[in-house]
């Protein structure tokens, strides 16, 4: 008699880049939970050492990497003892990509991660891609990488990981459309007038997903949206014209799949990050996650409408700028980091945001994105008008 033997269960050595953000510590959460599994070579973080060094230390992590060489020492003093290696600056966190795990999870927000996540591409590693940033800033130079080098590219952004499901097993020639879904953000059902006064306490309330700081005010203006219809473009290769939005407040169905016999192919479940990343974690396994189940009957309806550009521009932008093509999206990007960043710091209004952005992005000349330093000083020279911009705004009062 045949006995079925269980498959044999490998050590995958991971490197989780901005291990402390929302994304981050979901992923260590997951693998906190199945230890015997992983191994984990290096973790990062931007500024936060005190996390940084409970988790380096809790997940037995080889490296830790700080990106401000100021907080260098304090890592240091914070890790000794334990034999874990320490680094630091945008060297360490690039070395922390390179360096030989086999999975890599590039959770850096922002442009920042675009170093970083190409150093793991380059060396043809899995690379589960949260930071939507580096495809929209260089989105055509990134998937060349990719090719090159035959790393593999696993989508973490819930939409793009449905889509991805969905498209398992699927001839890219029988796509008719992809539609990412958009939960609308805090603001979606608020007249366009009501949103100029909201505090970037209101605006990082998200209704469904708890996530860091600059994804949750994406998501308010709906540019998060913009955002991910240029990812999804670079990912799966699609005209814009062929990408829709749809919203759907309640976050269950996570985007879908339109083919060309008419059916289309969604994936649903709880708006819960652990769901996608253990998707690419576990790649090409399915892992049992301990994340919450749906309850189709409790929930009882699901719906729909379309987005509105009016009084969310951000998606007409970025439209806009992709259509564009070549550093426009670079542009968007960088403009969109800093205004977001002087929203949340109380510098410039709400409604500010894309106004910002639109009007950078009109006084710029874009051109064909021709290397990676193109890039860089493209997107340089948009954080510089982006402040020159906002220095001549009125200025905003604090009380
Ligand atoms: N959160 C979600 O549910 C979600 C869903 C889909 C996609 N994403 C995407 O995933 C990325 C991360 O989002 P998040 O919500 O996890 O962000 P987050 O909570 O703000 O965490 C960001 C991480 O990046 C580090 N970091 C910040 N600035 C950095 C820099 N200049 N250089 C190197 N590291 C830096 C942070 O370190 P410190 O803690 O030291 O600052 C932290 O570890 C974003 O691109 C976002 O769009 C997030």
């Amino acid at each position: 008699m045949a006995v079925a033997l269980a498959p044999e269960r490998r050590t995958r050595s991971v490197t989780i880049l901005g291990a402390t953000g929302s994304v981050g510590r979901s992923t260590l959460d997951l693998i906190g939970r199945d230890p015997e599994r992983y191994r984990v070579e290096a973790l990062t973080a931007q500024r936060n050492v005190a996390a940084l060094a409970a988790l380096a230390r809790e997940h037995r992590a080889r490296l830790a990497v700080i990106g401000d060489p100021t907080c260098y020492h304090a890592l240091a003093d914070a890790l000794a003892g334990s034999g874990i290696e320490v680094a630091c600056g945008s060297a360490g966190l690039i070395d922390a990509a390179a360096r030989p795990a086999e999975w890599v999870m590039a959770a850096i927000v922002g442009a920042a991660g675009l170093g970083p996540t190409l150093a793991a591409v380059r060396r043809g590693a899995m690379v589960a891609l949260a930071t939507k940033e580096c495809l929209v800033c260089a989105g055509r130079l990134l998937m060349s990488e990719v090719q090159r080098s035959d790393a593999l590219l696993l989508p973490v952004d819930s939409e793009h990981n449905a889509i991805f499901q969905a498209l398992h097993g699927e001839s890219a020639e029988s796509v008719e459309r992809l539609i990412l879904t958009a939960s609308g953000g805090p603001f979606r059902a608020r007249p366009r007038a009501a949103m100029a006064d909201v505090t970037p306490r209101e605006a990082v309330a998200h209704p469904n997903w708890s996530m860091g700081a600059k994804i949750s005010v994406d998501s308010a203006t709906m540019m998060n949206k913009g955002l991910e219809l240029i990812e999804a473009h670079h990912l799966f290769g699609l005209a814009a014209e062929r990408i829709e939005i749809l919203v759907h407040p309640e976050s269950i169905v996570h985007s879908l799949v339109e083919f060309q016999d008419g059916s289309m192919l969604a994936q649903l479940g709880q708006p819960d990050m652990r769901i996608p990343i253990a998707y690419t974690l576990g790649w090409p396994e399915r892992l049992c996650a301990p994340t919450p189940r749906l309850d189709l009957a409790r929930i009882g309806q699901l719906t729909f409408e379309p987005p509105d550009e009016t009084r969310f521009p951000a998606l007409r932008i970025a439209r806009q700028a992709l259509a564009q093509g070549g550093t426009a999206p670079t542009v968007l990007n960088a403009a969109n980091e800093v205004a977001v960043g002087a929203f949340l710091a109380g510098r410039i209004g709400f409604l500010d945001i894309a106004a910002t952005v639109e009007t950078v992005l009109a006084q710029s000349i874009c051109s064909e994105a021709e290397s990676l330093d193109h890039v860089r000083s493209v997107d340089a020279e948009a954080r510089h008008r982006t402040e020159v911009l906002m220095a001549r705004m009125p200025r905003r009062s604090t009380g």
